[in-house]
């Protein structure tokens, strides 16, 4: 194959052609450590013998069914589910992946308002720090400039929310009131729109890769949840990174006493073995849309017999193997290790997040958070050296928030492979930095 001819990779001549566990061989037969779990999707681990073979038996037997009707595998899927969703969300769409999912929870929001007799709530809050996805629809929600480029004429424009960010908080680094702060923009920006415009808030509960594992103060979301529902504005959380064990709980949002009224979630949902999203909402949205004559259409591809059998699969280990306290436990000890070799670097303003979703933000200046111009490309430096000294990490940050490399890996790495990741890590930012004039 030209290699041209594939856009993904530019320039990077990287064909992987096996993976175990944490790890990637390439061609060459390099071994990588897939710290980043891929694009943060990989869980139970890669080459689970298991996942293939479901995979393989329901694409055997119902090859393609339209996605309204069941098959063995949806039914095996939604069985499994029933272990791992609030309870409140008793309403199930699949999708082929996390833009599809986010791009249906905002139609679903826009239609139950119109259900309820409020056709004129169409707006949806974002923040501006986030990632919500490719089609237009989402691209205009996220708060992420750099994905929006030469489209910004052709996207609606959203209104967003500050992200909360405690160490760049306005009212200065981790501030006891910071959480309160962004908990007042947003109800400062439902006012600017008028409540009775917005149809839902979304936004992931720990921020992504755009922002880099960013965990808001702890006040925060009790906080949206309350003006949400003062509001009557449908909350949507934006797991497609966050669920499914990757920050140590089932779902990020359950860090803290809420539950949203839509919850969205992609990647680990299959393990990474098939695409899949979903879109998981509460009774009372379901049943008022069915009053009303709407319908959720679905991708030809939703719900696919193979990806929820893998689905199925992937999430029955997770509990076999009793992996989300691993998670738990196994991020503590990430923490730990970061703050080892980061404590007190210079250009390491802080490392965060929860569970195996972290990541560090590198900046010139460590007291006055300066950034290190665009240019310089501190963040695919460090990443490309990482990865020539066999390490994968996954580049975050988006706008005036850059230089993050995020860390997701599979949910079975070892202690001794977290350790090494780190060690790496360290000595790849150092070695980039000789070079960057600081
Ligand atoms: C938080 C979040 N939402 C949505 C998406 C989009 O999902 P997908 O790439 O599966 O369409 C991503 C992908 O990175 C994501 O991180």
């Amino acid at each position: 194959m030209n290699q041209r001819s594939w856009p993904f990779l530019p320039g990077r001549n990287i064909e992987i052609v096996r993976a175990q566990g944490a790890w990637l061989y390439t061609a060459k037969d390099q071994a990588i450590l897939d710290a980043a779990g891929g694009a943060i999707v990989v869980n139970v681990g890669h080459g689970r013998d298991r996942v293939a073979q479901a995979v393989y038996a329901a694409t055997r037997d119902t090859s393609y069914v339209v996605p309204p009707w069941l098959t063995p595998s949806r039914r095996a899927m939604v069985d499994a589910l029933g272990d791992w969703l609030p309870p409140s969300l008793t309403r199930v769409h699949a999708t082929s992946g996390g833009s599809e999912a986010n791009e249906a929870a905002i139609k679903i929001a826009v239609q139950y308002q119109s259900a309820c007799g409020f056709p004129r709530r169409t707006r949806v809050i974002s923040r501006d720090l986030s990632y919500h996805g490719t089609t237009l629809a989402t691209t205009a929600a996220s708060g992420h400039p750099g994905r929006r480029k030469g489209l910004e004429r052709a996207i609606e424009s959203y209104p967003y929310s500050p992200t909360p960010y405690p160490l760049r908080c306005p009212l200065g680094r981790d501030h006891p009131y910071a959480g309160q702060w962004y908990v007042d923009a947003l109800r400062q920006r439902i006012k600017q729109e008028g409540a009775h415009n917005v149809a839902a808030v979304l936004a992931e509960p720990i921020t992504g890769s755009s922002g880099g594992a960013i965990v808001p103060p702890d006040d925060y979301w009790p906080g949206v949840r309350k003006l949400c529902d003062e509001h009557r504005i449908i909350l949507i959380l934006d797991e497609v990174m966050t669920g499914f064990g990757r920050t140590g709980r089932d779902f990020g949002h359950q860090h803290w006493p809420i539950t949203p009224d839509i919850l969205v979630s992609g990647k680990g949902l299959a393990g990474g073995y098939a695409p899949l999203g979903g879109v998981f909402g509460t009774e009372a949205i379901g049943q008022a849309l069915e009053r009303a004559g709407y319908g959720v259409m679905f991708n030809t591809f939703g719900a696919h017999p193979g990806a929820c059998a893998a689905a199925a699969e992937v999430l029955t280990i997770m509990r076999e193997e009793n992996l989300v306290p691993r998670v738990a436990k196994l991020g503590l000890r990430l923490s730990a290790l970061l703050a080892e070799a980061f404590r007190d670097h210079p250009h390491v303003a802080e490392h965060r997040g929860r569970g195996l979703l972290q990541a560090i933000e590198i900046v010139r200046d460590r007291e006055t958070l300066e950034p290190f111009p665009l240019a310089a490309e501190v963040t695919n430096k460090v990443i490309a050296t990482a990865l020539r000294k066999g390490v994968f990490f996954y580049g975050g940050g988006t706008g005036a928030v850059r230089d993050i490399v995020c860390m997701g890996p599979p949910f079975i790495i070892e202690e001794r492979e977290l350790a090494s990741m780190v060690d790496i890590l360290r000595a790849s930012v150092d070695e980039v930095l000789s070079e960057v004039s600081t």
